[in-house]
């Protein structure tokens, strides 16, 4: 992308209007973005005050020793304290924290005044333990209370979590347990993935095996399954349930190590990214009740993702109970015991607020419509979306089979390095456009700019950048200062990279366009992977697409896209008819430039365990060259169907 600037290229005129009872009632108006504008260390300011402090900062900001930020210096406070404990004092014990749904159809209810008793006991375990503040603890725990229990027990403690997810592997996890050097590992025996019991134990039998700061594996009863005990291994139900309910929080400063969380990124070793204390809960309290319009009486919010990955530990954990929501986890898988299950726990629990990922919303769109339509979804006000850009056609069917065309979409913009929401639609006042992340949210200063990091004029592409520090930015890569400084505010002199195309409209909205890493160069154009593949997802028959540059001798690179058709899509949408049809429509809607070379229809495509779109690996096939490293994979033999679909290509 340094050649020239985005193609921009999807011309999209849908729009949708907030719904006038949402905005009568908003938490946040339009007057909110000029506020923080005219005084934005006075807005986050204030956006802090929503929590409860044992010291006043004397600071709001110390930005003398760029890029390294210190928030609300000075002041301190315990984060579980205002996630938990604050409410039961002000009278909510009895508010359900934790509608908890176990796959098998197990459940368990955690008021808050349940999770203080729990948190207090798992907090005063790993004392025992020997945990002190400033340890690192490594979770490795399925979607079980635990998880979120054991978090707050070391923000209780002061010690600082890495969360691993409990799909990685046992070398993924010894890489982290090593790199945060963890004291203790909590862990459970095994989890319930699709009906059956997954060993997790011996994974980290395996990990710890060659990690020797690690003292103690506590160990989770889920599933029953048998496990191999060692010296250093103890029960939770031994050690956990026999502690005193009673454990006063100490403060903390407002930029005490709150959590470590591993990002992989496309290379080289996982990054830990380092999240503080003060700043990372006021934004992510702000944002989740700015975003989604939280009414912490009334609402029940349902968030899909996994706690093992930023989405969780921002928008599961620490907002929602800092804003003392009532929640749904989930344990499972969203087609166990079928296909409508997640729509079965949003009638249950009559969710009002539902956040999801493009990569859902697309599978859910294979599955067919029938299917959520079975189900009572009126409960549900507001949606919204984040991991991917949501291709408009995904958005309207969000919109219209999910949120029966009453709901407004947030498709909101963030990474686990900015720790919050940065750039979204606030539901009362924004215009939905499908595709749109519209605008960075009161507080933050986000810009498109271009190559020289000047910023772009309205119907400009570029790289998605933030001018200033805000509250839950990352504040560091886990012991490598250096790398931090490199990779995130060395492209542009005093910006921050996040590493995103991006393109703003002719109202200056920003559309996000992927990663710039797989921005396809076509006969000199830059043309994005997003754009064309929400045109293949715009053709009816089209439920997902994915797509990469190829090698290609005349025009540089060669659009080249693999598609999976929609569950209704008939028989024949293998055969030449259906793909030559697919490259007219694509040719319609981008025009002939965005055209692909090649179209294979295939039934799965290579996705992360956190569900984005592997398109290095769709590169090796579209090149014809061996695959690069498929450790990361969901299901590796995903790529063995799509090697079979081979000999069709055109
Ligand atoms: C990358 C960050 C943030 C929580 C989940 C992912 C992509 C995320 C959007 C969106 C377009 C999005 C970006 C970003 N991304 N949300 N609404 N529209 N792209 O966290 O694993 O750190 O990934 O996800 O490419 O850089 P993550």
């Amino acid at each position: 992308m340094s050649q020239e600037t985005l193609s921009n290229l999807l011309q999209e005129n849908r729009r949708f209007a907030p719904p006038p009872e949402l905005a009568a009632s908003a938490n946040v108006t339009a007057q909110t973005y000029e506020e923080a504008a005219a005084d934005r260390l006075g807005f986050w300011e204030r956006q802090a005050e929503r929590l409860t402090w044992a010291k006043p900062w004397n600071e709001v900001l110390d930005w003398s020793n760029p890029p390294f930020a210190k928030w609300f210096v000075g002041g301190e406070l315990n984060v579980a304290y205002n996630c938990v404990d604050r409410h039961v004092e002000a009278g909510l014990g009895d508010r359900v924290a934790y509608h908890w749904e176990g796959e098998p159809g197990d459940t368990r209810t955690l008021t808050y005044a349940d999770l203080q008793r729990e948190v207090a006991k798992a907090a005063n375990a790993l004392l025992e333990l020997g945990v002190r503040k400033g340890d690192r603890v490594a979770i490795y725990l399925p979607m079980i209370p635990e998880l979120p229990i054991s978090m707050l027990a070391c923000a209780r403690i002061g010690a600082t979590h890495s969360v691993v997810f409990a799909g990685f592997s046992a070398e993924a996890l010894r890489t982290r347990i090593a790199d945060a050097q963890a004291k203790v590992v909590i862990t459970a025996d095994g989890q319930n993935r699709r009906g059956k019991h997954a060993a997790l134990k011996p994974t980290v039998d395996d990990a710890v095996a060659s990690t020797p700061d690690v003292e103690h594996v506590l160990v989770v009863r889920r599933t029953g399954q048998e496990v191999a005990h060692h010296e250093r291994d103890v029960w939770w139900h031994d050690l956990v349930e026999r502690q005193s309910t009673e454990h006063t929080a100490e403060p903390h400063d407002a930029e005490h190590p709150l959590y470590i969380l591993y990002t992989s990124g496309t290379t080289g070793k996982p990054k830990g990214i380092l999240h503080t204390s003060g700043g990372y809960l006021t934004q992510v309290a702000y944002t989740h009740h700015a975003v989604f319009d939280l009414k912490p009486e009334t609402d029940v919010y349902w968030c899909s993702a996994d706690i093992g990955w930023v989405t969780g530990h921002s928008y599961i954990v620490y907002g929602p109970l800092a804003n003392g929501a009532t929640s749904v986890i989930y344990e499972g898988t969203p087609d166990t015991p079928h296909q409508g299950r997640w729509w079965e726990i949003i009638e249950k629990y009559k969710v009002t607020l539902f956040y999801t990922a493009p990569t859902a919303i697309r599978t859910f769109m294979k599955w067919g419509e029938e299917i959520p339509a079975r189900h009572d979804l009126s409960s549900l006000r507001l949606i919204g979306s984040v991991g991917e850009p949501i291709n408009p056609e995904a958005y309207v069917w969000y919109r219209e089979r999910i949120g029966a065309g009453r709901c407004p979409v947030v498709d909101t913009w963030w990474q686990t390095e900015t720790g919050g929401i940065m750039v979204s639609p606030l539901p009362g006042v924004t215009e939905g456009k499908p595709g749109a992340a519209m605008r960075p949210l009161p507080g933050i200063v986000a810009d498109v700019v271009d190559d020289q990091g000047q910023s772009v004029p309205n119907g400009g592409g570029g790289f998605l950048v933030v001018k200033e520090p805000w509250p839950s930015m990352l504040r560091t890569i886990w012991g490598d200062d250096e790398r931090y400084v490199k990779t995130y505010w060395s492209r542009f002199e005093g910006m921050y990279f996040a590493g995103d195309g991006a393109k703003k409209d002719d109202d200056g909205d920003f559309w996000l366009l992927g990663r710039v890493d797989d921005v396809m160069l076509v006969s000199g154009h830059n043309i994005s992977t997003t754009e064309v593949e929400s045109a293949l997802v715009s053709h009816p028959k089209v439920a997902e697409a994915a797509v990469t540059g190829a090698t290609d001798p005349v025009t540089g690179q060669a659009i080249v896209a693999f598609v999976i058709p929609r569950g209704n899509a008939g028989a024949d949408v293998d055969g030449e008819e259906f793909v030559a049809e697919l490259r007219d429509h694509v040719a319609k809607t981008l025009g002939p430039i965005a055209k692909p070379r090649q179209i294979m229809v295939v039934p799965e495509l290579p996705k992360t365990r956190s569900g984005k779109i592997m398109r290095r690996l769709l590169r090796d096939v579209a090149e014809n060259r061996s695959l690069g490293d498929v450790t990361t994979l969901t299901d590796s033999s995903v790529m063995d169907l799509i090697s079979t679909k081979l000999p069709s290509a055109k």
